[in-house]
């Protein structure tokens, strides 16, 4: 095919086109990408067990009700020794599923109640082999009438493999015949921008590595809440982590909350990223919804959610925040109301829903742009208000994406009306076989889809990726972007991950409009310029054999003869899998000009990006 790529012409982009949605799902959040490695800190949760803990040496270990370290974190861990012991007893957590022991520096926080005053031994410990990574012995006085706070620093060195716990030991002779409670331990390694309570650095580098512009949290199904009561509340997730009861998240497992609404936009603020901020819209999964005059308390929980996030420290809640740490408000600039109010017979009610979200807070933020949670025009106010942006999901195998390359290209265009495909992923094969890792098919028929979002991007505002992580152990729903275990080395990107990233880190701000000698299909491509004089031109050939492919920028003047080419492709049902990285892009230069073209080839299921720079 010979594409002539016009520089004149064409339609802006999106300049936040791709980004990330994340919710914790898979244990994406407590698990995944939120640094605290022990795992039921809190006992949070509707049936919290003392799994993961164990006892060290003699001594036996419960959970107790009686000892609460708050009225958020209502049980504490009981560690009893017989009379009579002596040397070093206590517990230890084996994390989710191990804890991550890597050449690192990590922080160390918990509460002890009860008479000791002595030596208390941290490690970091190889579970079967006992081989001791880190140690650390404080020296603490504890009381039996308060719980008093520790908090330390140690190094460790590289365990290799995940197969290792944190523990805790102390003289039990001091305790024989008693007690001590332990309350909300915690252990970080060097966090994200070195933040207290922070992400992983690891994880945070990887999805940064993607250039996305926007996050969308924290949901998703869970915003929603198996009943109006359990909806994930902003207000339980900020503050001291001591001041948060968690909750039994919709995901079949207990949330910390740790990873908050403060943490969520600590993280946009590092990753420069556009928050998308969901807020409760009146549905939850069970199907029970909050509507018409019921709604009215939850209407008002979203303004004061938004105080709290843009009110100036003069007003109640922006002073809230400014005493957990930000006095600034934060830059919300895109709110969506509710998720997939479509489903769950939701559509009949979310209208007026809507509705009263809107009234509230339109009338007091104007600026903010705010998002339907479907494009579902039945589920909608009938007219849209002026300047609401509608959010559409796809699940589809690989066929359908393809078939969706043209989804916007005849869709209305209507002032101040935007599209956010807020979740996209290919989940199953042609035949329906759902897939663990997204295959190059699959990822190849993804990157059609993302070229027909992008051609459209003067519509398409914004599109993610979901899910986004999993931990390998509790893969619930796959496939998922990215992965990771408490093994070295773990973090691994699907092939849809590189497929992102090659596209993400290729933006223009101008699509513009090329004709070629092809129709579209097998091949599919868009071309973009950006203001610093580069040309990018993206590619997916959905076909089974290789396209020879010659492009032409007639009319750009003073660019370098050599372009920039990545490729990426493999067998169809080829998949990067845990630790098992096999697809990857490649780099390479192609030689040309920009009136003869540069000719280059595109393999079967294949995606490139061409990219022409200033001389
Ligand atoms: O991404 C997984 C789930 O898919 C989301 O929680 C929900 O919004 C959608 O149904």
């Amino acid at each position: 095919a010979t594409l002539t790529v016009s520089t004149t012409g064409g339609n802006a982009s999106s300049p936040l086109l791709y980004g990330l949605m994340f919710e914790d799902i898979n244990n994406s959040g407590d698990g995944g990408i939120h640094g605290q490695l022990l795992k039921n800190n809190g006992f949070q949760g509707t049936s919290p067990t003392t799994s993961p803990y164990a006892a060290v040496g003699s001594a036996t270990i419960s959970r107790d009700t009686s000892n609460p370290l708050s009225s958020a974190i209502t049980s504490s861990l009981k560690v009893s020794v017989a009379s009579g012991t002596t040397g070093y007893v206590g517990f230890s957590n084996a994390g989710y599923n191990g804890v991550p022991v890597n050449l690192d520096t990590y922080a160390n926080y918990f509460w002890v109640k009860g008479a000791y005053s002595g030596i208390v031994t941290l490690e970091l410990v190889g579970a079967s082999s006992g081989i001791v990574y880190a140690s650390q012995n404080l020296t603490i006085t504890s009381t039996a009438s308060s719980f008093s706070y520790i908090d330390t620093t140690f190094a460790s060195t590289q365990s290799p493999d995940g197969n290792n716990v944190w523990q805790l030991t102390f003289d039990a002779s001091q305790v024989a015949g008693g007690s001590l409670w332990f309350a909300l331990p915690q252990l970080f390694p060097v966090t994200y921008h070195a933040r207290y309570n922070g992400i992983r650095l690891d994880v945070g580098n990887f999805l940064e590595a993607m250039n996305p512009s926007f996050l969308r949290f924290p949901g998703g199904n869970n915003l929603e809440g198996a009943s109006p009561a359990t909806r994930w509340k902003w207000n339980e997730t900020i503050g001291p982590v001591e001041d948060r009861p968690g909750r039994q998240g919709d995901w079949g497992y207990a949330n910390t909350d740790a990873l908050g609404l403060m943490e969520y936009l600590q993280w946009c603020e590092d990753m420069n990223l556009a928050p998308v901020l969901a807020i409760w819209s009146g549905l939850s999964l069970g199907g029970g919804i909050a509507s018409g005059t019921a709604l009215t308390p939850y209407v008002n929980d979203a303004l004061n959610e938004l105080e709290f996030l843009l009110g100036s420290t003069s007003t109640t809640l922006g002073a809230l925040r400014s005493s957990y740490g930000h006095p600034a408000p934060y830059n919300i600039t895109m709110l969506e109301i509710g998720n997939e109010d479509n489903l769950s017979s939701g559509c009949s009610t979310y209208a007026s829903r809507f509705t009263a979200f809107y009234n509230a807070i339109h009338a007091t933020y104007p600026s903010i742009t705010i998002i339907a949670s479907t494009t579902s025009s039945s589920c909608l106010p009938s007219p849209l208000p002026s300047g609401v942006w509608t959010d559409i999901h796809h699940y589809e195998e690989p066929h359908a994406f393809v078939s969706l390359f043209n989804e916007f290209d005849n869709y209305p265009r209507t002032d101040g009306y935007g599209i956010f495909v807020g979740e996209y992923a290919n989940t199953a094969d042609d035949s329906g076989a759902t897939t663990y890792w997204s295959t190059v098919q699959g990822a190849v028929s993804e990157a059609v889809y993302m070229i027909g979002l992008e051609r459209n991007s003067d519509l398409v505002k914004m599109a993610s990726y979901a899910p986004l992580l999993e931990h390998y152990d509790v893969a619930e729903w796959s496939p998922d972007l990215v992965g990771l275990d408490a093994r070295p080395g773990s973090l691994t990107g699907s092939v849809s991950y590189y497929v992102q990233k090659l596209f993400s880190t290729a933006r223009g701000n101008t699509i513009l409009p090329v004709t070629s000698d092809t129709a579209f299909n097998p091949l599919f491509w868009v071309a973009s310029s950006t203001t610093t004089g580069k040309y990018y031109v993206k590619l997916a050939n959905y076909g089974t054999t290789a396209q020879s492919v010659t492009i032409k920028i007639p009319n750009a003047s003073g660019v370098s003869a050599t372009a920039g080419l990545q490729t990426l492709t493999g067998g169809a049902t080829s998949s990067n899998y845990p630790l098992d990285v096999t697809v990857l892009p490649t780099s390479t230069t192609v030689s040309g000009s920009a009136s003869g073209g540069w000719t280059f080839s595109v393999p079967g299921y294949g995606v490139a990006v061409l990219t022409v720079s200033p001389a």
